[in-house]
């Protein structure tokens, strides 16, 4: 019998639905040695807190995020508040020695992440982000590709992560549902939500950035805001975009916006290497697309690899070859994947010094909108 490791989630909203998945899941698939215990889930509204602890299996709840750190019976605490909590919450849970995993973007800024980074190490507590898409098979193969050597010489990475939903002036700033909209919660606007994720499946498949070039817009200047009922300036970036130059010398191309009528999560990305390309797209996450200039002539093109087969990264836990997974899965491989480090006493990528990484990029990339320069990272 798996040795029973118990989890205490802040915040109960969208990732709070998909860790709490994913800690269900895991043992079903996964042999490990440790296995999730949803021991408490915290959160402020009393009621809708036991609703979502009856549903997903939580043997407990509290209201105050301070309370449970300090709980004997919890293991790990699992971040899942808005940007501007996971600092206070993780500084507090290294301080009584729990493991964290903490949702993405690490901190509102490098300069929280560092300090994150230093009460984990000096805590000496298990510390990961969950960056989930590093876990999507199609993604984990192409890095198992590039690392290979396969691509050859990289010479561009463009990544995008487009979507739609905030182009209504009328739509309000803040809250409990419109926190991404305020910069007090969420530090910045696509930069570190959506951005924060392409940069760091690119640091990941492409190693570290140097220098970058950005420009963002604002295009609605001003909403209503949800706590206070004024209208109020907006601080975010609705859109941003950057160019960047990585250590191995290959050049880099992002965009994000929440202004792309018709898009509603499309994150793709792509890499062009001396040998062979890689083109991965979220809205057909289980496929890689993969084009080998070393095929025989007259049948190069672009190949469609399903990443379902039993040799694919993570995927002979799941059903038979040709059949796919989806989303929720990769937050059930980076919960497998903690696990096993637990067990082994080995970091789990991406850790929050890993993540921090991201973090100084997406602050380099905001640094570099404002002054209009090529701004180092770091
Ligand atoms: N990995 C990913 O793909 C991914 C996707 C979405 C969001 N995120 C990240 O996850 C985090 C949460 O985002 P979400 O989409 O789940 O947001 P959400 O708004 O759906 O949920 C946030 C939760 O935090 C709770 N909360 C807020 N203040 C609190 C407090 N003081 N004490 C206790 N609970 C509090 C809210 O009640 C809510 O349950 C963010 O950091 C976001 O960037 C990551």
């Amino acid at each position: 019998m798996a040795k029973p490791l118990n989890i205490g989630m802040v915040g109960y909203g969208f990732m709070g639905r998909t860790h709490s998945n994913a800690y269900n899941r895991v043992t079903n698939f996964f042999d490990t040695e440790y296995r999730p215990v949803l021991k408490a889930v915290c959160g402020r509204d009393a009621g809708q807190l036991q609703d979502f602890a009856d549903r997903w299996g939580y043997e407990s709840t509290e209201t105050d995020w301070r309370k449970l750190v300090e709980r004997k019976d919890i293991d790990a605490i699992d971040i899942c508040t808005p940007n501007n909590l996971h600092y206070e919450i993780a500084i507090a849970a290294a301080a009584h020695g729990k493991m964290i995993l903490c949702e993405k973007p690490l901190a509102m800024n490098a300069e929280e992440g560092e300090r994150m980074c230093q009460a984990v190490e000096k805590a000496g507590v298990m510390n990961t982000v969950w960056y989930n898409y590093r876990r999507v098979p199609a993604i984990t193969f192409a890095k198992q590709l590039i690392d290979s050597g396969n691509l050859g010489r990289i010479f561009h990475y463009r990544a995008n992560f487009l979507q739609d939903w905030t182009i209504s002036a009328d739509l309000p700033q803040g809250g409990t549902a419109l926190w991404r909209l305020d910069a007090a919660a969420a530090g910045s606007g696509v930069t570190g939500d959506l951005l924060a994720h392409c940069i760091d499946t690119a640091i990941w498949l492409n190693g570290s950035v140097q220098n970058v070039t950005a420009m963002t817009e604002t295009f609605i200047k001003e909403r209503k805001h949800t706590l206070t009922g004024k209208i109020e300036k907006v601080g975010i970036d609705d859109a941003c975009a950057f160019l960047c130059r990585f250590e191995n010398g290959s050049l880099g191309l992002f965009e994000s916006t929440r202004y792309a009528r018709g898009h509603k999560a499309l994150y793709t990305l792509e890499i062009n290497g001396e040998h062979a390309s890689i083109k991965w797209d979220l809205h057909d996450l289980h496929r890689l697309q993969w084009f080998d200039h070393r095929d025989e002539g007259n049948l190069r093109g672009w190949r469609s690899i399903h990443v379902t087969d039993g040799d694919h990264p993570y995927m002979n836990k799941w059903w038979v070859p040709g059949l796919q997974i989806g989303y929720e899965h990769t937050f059930v491989h980076h919960v497998a994947d903690f696990l096993t480090g637990v067990a082994q006493g080995t970091p789990v990528s991406p850790t929050f010094r890993q993540a921090l990484e991201t973090q100084k990029i997406c602050d380099a990339v905001l640094k570099s909108a404002k002054l209009g320069s090529w701004t180092q990272v770091g």
